[in-house]
């Protein structure tokens, strides 16, 4: 029995990264799933290759920090699957790295709005569906919205918020039947954590590995199995955690991650056919 049987989903920023293999996961897993991005976003091709496995998705392009495309996303989930089971609020950005007195401002606008705005709005449009389904929002917090992210400050202070946010809506919907829950990645092996494809340099790609226990990065599947698990039945006494699924480094002190041996550090195998890992969001050119 397929993990997901019968349920829909909205994954947003579902095409590269960790939400492409939230949406290949879930599609696998029984789900119908709307696979959301920007317009630059391989939106299309992640689709493609779900439904040319017989699974099944359906892309909305669009911002979903535009409150008109919030809106528009879940409607379209339902004209085309008729319900919602399932909101990820997956989406987020990482243009730069600079301590905050050199911190652009657009640079700090662009991370509230698609880091906050878009889980703000996406959740309040979805809440009166979920509450017909008695459904679930798994949302993307971050280990850097426990630990604050130096050089990043405005990115770790926009996790936290999603933290609390999440714990909110928990709180406030349990009584509707709707879980919330947050997934709070450690670092990931996606363009944000590798300094050919983001603003991280060769010192924080340093730092992040080395702090953290299991001396290496996460890959997106094993994030899109904790958000499989916290959308899927399994988890029905579960709202309000925020789980941390980080190689141990919210639980560090130094540079423990020396220490794992060779095997520890090797990354298990793909097994979700990822293509748009290396594609994600580190500049500020997207969206609008
Ligand atoms: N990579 C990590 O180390 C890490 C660690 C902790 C948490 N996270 C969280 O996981 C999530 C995914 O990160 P990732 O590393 O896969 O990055 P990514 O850039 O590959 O994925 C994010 C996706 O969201 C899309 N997006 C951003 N704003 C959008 C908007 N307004 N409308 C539609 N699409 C939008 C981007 O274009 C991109 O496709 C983020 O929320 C991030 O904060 C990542």
């Amino acid at each position: 029995m397929k993990r997901l049987n019968g349920k829909v989903a909205i994954v947003t920023g579902g095409a590269t990264g960790i939400g492409e293999a939230i949406s290949r996961l879930f599609a696998k897993e029984g789900a119908k799933v709307i696979v959301n991005g920007f317009p630059e976003d391989p939106v299309m091709d992640v689709v493609s290759s779900i439904t040319n496995k017989g699974d099944f998705a359906a892309p909305f392009v669009g911002d979903v920090s535009v409150e008109e495309n919030a809106m528009a996303c879940v409607q379209f989930a339902i004209q085309t699957f008729y319900k919602l089971d399932i909101l990820i609020n997956n989406a987020g950005v990482f243009p730069v790295m600079e301590q905050i007195h050199n911190y652009p401002t657009d640079a700090f606008d662009y991370v509230m709005r698609n880091n906050i705005r878009t889980a703000f709005l996406m959740t309040k449009y979805a809440i009166p569906e979920l509450k017909k389904t008695k459904g679930c929002i798994v949302s993307a917090g971050s280990e850097a919205g426990f630990l604050g992210l130096a050089e990043n400050a405005p990115y770790g202070g926009s996790k936290g918020w999603i933290h609390a946010f999440t714990r909110g809506v928990a709180v406030e919907q349990a009584q509707h039947g709707i879980r919330a829950n947050c997934v709070c990645p450690g670092a990931i092996d996606t363009a944000w954590t590798h300094k050919e494809h983001g603003p991280m340099k060769k010192k924080h790609e340093k730092m992040i590995i080395e702090g953290t226990p299991l001396g290496r990065r996460g890959t997106p599947e094993e994030i899109a199995n904790a958000y499989l698990f916290l959308a899927s039945d399994e988890a029905s006494y579960v709202t309000g955690a925020l789980f941390s699924v980080d190689g141990g480094i919210t639980i560090a002190k130094g540079a423990v991650g020396k220490m794992a041996d060779k095997d520890v550090k090797k990354e298990p195998e793909d097994n979700l056919d990822l293509k748009h890992d290396m594609d994600g969001a580190t500049d500020m050119i997207r969206g609008r």
